[in-house]
């Protein structure tokens, strides 16, 4: 089979900045985008699906800046097969030195019935004319009939045949709506390697989504019947239920390389690391129970599995925490800690701040080292990713004072600073200090929305504890996300808030009205 990877022979291609930005309320802005895409380097995916540069300028904008970045990684961008999607595509992808355009059409019956209205041999003559166009910009295309998993065998096959003949150089097979199952998979895997001629000249790939939870089983069965390129997500977060989790997948192939003979070239110290970054940006966290990367993961209770680890810890361990980057002590820094000792944390924790970040962090650790005795990892995340958030205002969060009396409203006073150093104060009442809190945003800002949803979690562990908000606002009809942390956790709501209202200030100023433009664009394939 072709299309082995320089350090492993699975290829790892990555899409948590195109599919899993499609789940409800990830999207992200460009800044975050290139952050993960630099994590994604670092962990040293082979391919970086990084967005769909048709569906909004954003789009288009964050897919650009990061194949200018050069990362190292083949840079793609997903197209519809018409003409202007694969031409945006091509504009945005261009920078990177390995590109690579991604084309697809829906093939099963239900799609060309109901979505499409498109005969069989239309679909396959668009895909055939998207494809030659591709090949004419990129040498590297790949292609997928979307909802292959409930496409007739033969029609699949067909059209697969005439992707290669056309010059795909990469033919992917989505479970689009998460229906196969791994004995399934693994016989249409083997029945398009039997009836397509040319399949050995391409690399076949898989990509699985998770609706009945078997998105990683699928994959691996796909690969275990001759797929070599495997379409995942940090975390697994993609539309509805998500999609292949790439932690998952690829330590199944290490932990049991004996049975697949097969390697990825992921560096999987960094997993956890990454897996940290891409949910303090999404504010999607991994339940405690997920495999690889949930806090549960490497944990054992029970005093039986205790005694059996620590006599030999292979008794209960199949995979050791280090191996996926977690480390063992998560007492880290104090008040006494030196700027150095701090940024050897931060790159550990994996990420990678310039001089004026590090010392904008560094400046707030040393505030929070005064509020709180030990600082953990979870704190120091948490202070790096609102780090990063409120510096591109038009508003900060100067104070906040809030009034409560279990019989009364509550009151709360803002007190923001604009762009020109101008500081806004308003004062309003609500039940309770969230909503006081926020009613006083929407006066000092001009943003009204409503609030649908307030997370609340502790970023590590005591009293002292950072609280780390997530809050979902509906603004103009959108829905938006935005986190904040403070060890006061009204603070933090507010924080989380305010992040949004930047946003959508920033984005108002642009001339933007869409928000999740990526949905809308789906929407109408
Ligand atoms: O799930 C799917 O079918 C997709 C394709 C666009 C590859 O995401
Ligand atoms: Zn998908």
């Amino acid at each position: 089979m072709s299309g082995e990877s320089s350090a492993g022979n699975i290829r790892i291609f990555d899409t948590t900045l195109r599919d899993g930005e499609q789940a409800p309320g990830c999207s992200m802005t460009t800044g975050e985008k290139l952050r993960i895409a630099k994590a994604l380097s670092d962990l040293n995916v082979d391919i970086i699906e990084a967005g769909f540069p048709a569906a909004s300028p954003g789009d288009f904008e964050a897919v650009q800046a990061i194949a200018d970045r050069n990362l190292g990684p083949v840079i793609c961008g997903l197209a519809r097969c018409n003409a202007g999607d694969i031409e945006k595509v091509h504009a945005a992808v261009k920078g990177a030195d390995r590109h690579r355009i991604h084309v697809f059409v829906a093939t099963s019956a239900i799609h060309r019935e109901y979505k499409l209205k498109m005969a069989k041999e239309e679909i396959i003559k668009s895909a055939v004319g998207a494809i030659t166009m591709a090949r004419e910009l990129c040498d590297d295309v790949e292609f997928s009939p979307e909802d292959a998993s409930r496409t007739e065998l033969s029609y699949l096959a067909e059209v697969v045949s005439a992707a290669i003949e056309a010059g795909a150089t990469t033919v992917n097979v989505p479970d689009t709506v998460g229906y196969t199952v791994p004995a399934e998979f693994d016989r249409l895997f083997r029945y398009l390697q039997e009836h397509v001629e040319r399949i050995g000249e391409i690399t076949l790939s898989v990509h699985c989504h998770n609706d009945l939870g078997m998105a990683v089983a699928n994959s691996l069965a796909a690969v275990s019947a001759g797929a070599r390129q495997i379409e995942c997500t940090v975390n697994g977060i993609g539309e509805r239920a998500g999609n292949c989790s790439l932690e998952e997948v690829v330590m199944a192939i290490k932990t049991r390389a004996e049975y697949f003979g097969l390697q990825t070239g992921i560096n999987t110290k960094r997993l956890y690391p990454t897996s940290r970054l891409v949910s303090s940006i999404t504010g999607m966290h991994p339940p405690r129970n997920k495999a690889i990367v949930g806090e549960n993961a490497f944990a054992h209770e029970a005093g039986i599995h205790q005694h059996g680890m620590l006599q030999h810890a292979s008794t209960y361990e199949i995979m050791r925490p280090e191996d996926v980057g977690l480390s063992k002590s998560n007492l880290v820094l104090g008040k006494h800690s030196g700027r150095h000792a701090f940024r050897a944390r931060v790159t550990e924790l994996g990420f990678d701040l310039d001089e004026f970040e590090t010392n904008r962090a560094f400046q707030e650790f040393k505030k929070l080292a005064d509020k709180k005795k030990d600082l953990y990892d979870g704190d120091i995340e948490a202070l790096i990713m609102s780090a990063g958030n409120t510096s591109s205002g038009p508003w900060t969060l100067k104070s906040l004072a809030v009034q409560t009396h279990s019989d009364e409203p509550a009151t709360a006073t803002v007190v923001l600073i604009g762009e020109d150093s101008v500081e806004m104060s308003k004062s309003a009442q609500g039940e309770g200090p969230i909503a006081a809190a926020f009613q006083a945003l929407e006066q000092a800002t001009g943003v009204e929305m409503v609030l649908s949803k307030f997370e609340l979690r502790s970023a590590s562990i005591g009293e002292d504890a950072q609280g780390e908000v997530t809050v979902t606002v509906e603004i103009d009809g959108q829905s938006f996300r935005g986190r904040g942390t403070s060890v006061d956790i009204v603070e933090a709501g507010c924080r989380a808030c305010l992040e949004v209202i930047n946003r959508t200030l920033r984005r108002r100023q642009r001339g933007e009205s869409k928000g999740d433009t990526v949905r809308a664009a789906r929407a109408n394939i």
